[in-house]
């Protein structure tokens, strides 16, 4: 450990990171939860990003922000008119799902989802499964047109797994949209290199990442993963998104209005259970955060900017190439 990253109060369990003081089981009228650092995690002790209110309003600002990469489309995907059975693995509040309800009034919409936080107004065409998305999907083989997954990095083990398993639920032809938001931080004037701003926290996040055997920032091996599972067509859209004040056409600068107001707040979203869960004390992790958010705003000579991958691929029409479960 360097000298600028704090002491864990207590040594990180290898087995579960959830073991730790600052990680506790609580309870209100949902059920029971794992709390850390005042948010609130899903029971099962699997999913390092939080479901409480707070988390469920960034879910909604970061909704916004990458229709905003997508110049206000809801897909990177040009999907048929006539679209008629879309999954959402890992739906959240369902806010994508009843977009596109909206969209595409003749499809049927299904959003899986561990914790039970979407909206009681549903529309007809939207239905809600609330199951871990590593177990197979209560759905056929060849079911589906789209299978959209966006954000869930921080719940999932087994990438390639849920790659195979979404191939199997597609139709031949049918194409799978996987968008992530990079936790890597870059500088738009430096190397593209993963991680040349804050890099002493992007190491320890990713080897804590790593010791509960996750990947803190898999969109870069989505291809690998998606051509192995037996995917063609693969192509990866990167969007930056500008952090500070550096951006200077339009767009970009509009994006960045967005990125200031939650950056912050995804960091440590996605942070503050695997910092918990190793030991660390809430003000050694906000005074990690805080160093942050100097790195990231007060310099003027740097162009910090994070990246939202948006990676496409479709089924092959052939289906003598099943990939294996
Ligand atoms: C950050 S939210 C994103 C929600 C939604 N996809 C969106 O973009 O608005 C991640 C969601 O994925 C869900 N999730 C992550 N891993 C999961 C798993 N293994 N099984 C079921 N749900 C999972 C979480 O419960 C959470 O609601």
């Amino acid at each position: 450990m360097s000298q600028n990253e704090p002491e864990p109060t207590r040594a990180a369990n290898e087995e579960s990171c959830n073991s730790s003081a600052m990680v506790h089981y609580a309870e209100d009228e949902s059920g029971q939860y794992l709390e850390a650092y005042g948010h609130k995690f899903h029971a099962s002790g699997n999913i390092y990003v939080p479901f409480d209110e707070e988390e469920q309003r960034h879910m909604h600002a970061r909704h916004k922000l990458l229709r905003t990469c997508l110049g206000g489309a809801l897909t990177s995907t040009r999907l048929p008119p006539d679209t008629k059975t879309i999954v959402d693995i890992g739906t959240g509040t369902g806010v994508w799902a009843i977009e596109m309800a909206a969209r595409y009034p003749g499809s049927t919409i299904m959003g899986i989802d561990i914790s039970k936080i979407q909206s009681s107004v549903v529309p007809g065409n939207v239905r809600y499964l609330i199951a871990d998305i590593e177990q197979p999907w209560e759905m056929a083989d060849d079911y589906a047109d789209f299978v959209h997954m966006r954000d869930i990095t921080g719940g999932i083990r087994n990438w390639p797994g849920l790659v195979s398993q979404a191939f199997r639920k597609l139709k031949p032809g049918g194409v799978l949209e996987m968008t992530e938001m990079r936790t890597t931080i870059h500088d738009f004037d430096g190397k593209f290199d993963d991680a040349d701003i804050c890099p002493s926290f992007t190491k320890l996040f990713r080897t804590l990442y790593e010791r509960v055997n996750m990947d803190f920032d898999p969109a870069p091996k989505f291809p690998e993963w998606l051509h192995a599972a037996g995917f063609e067509n693969v192509k990866q859209r990167m969007e930056i998104l500008p952090i500070g004040d550096w951006a200077k056409d339009d767009q970009l600068r509009q994006r960045q209005k967005l990125v200031n107001n939650l950056v912050m707040q995804y960091l440590g979203h996605h942070s503050t259970m695997i910092f918990a869960g190793a030991g660390y004390e809430q003000k050694a992790f906000d005074e990690q955060l805080s160093a942050i958010k100097r790195e990231l705003f007060d310099s003027q000579q740097s162009k910090p900017y994070v990246m939202a991958v948006f990676t496409t691929a479709r089924r092959p029409t052939t289906t003598s190439d099943l990939a294996p479960l």
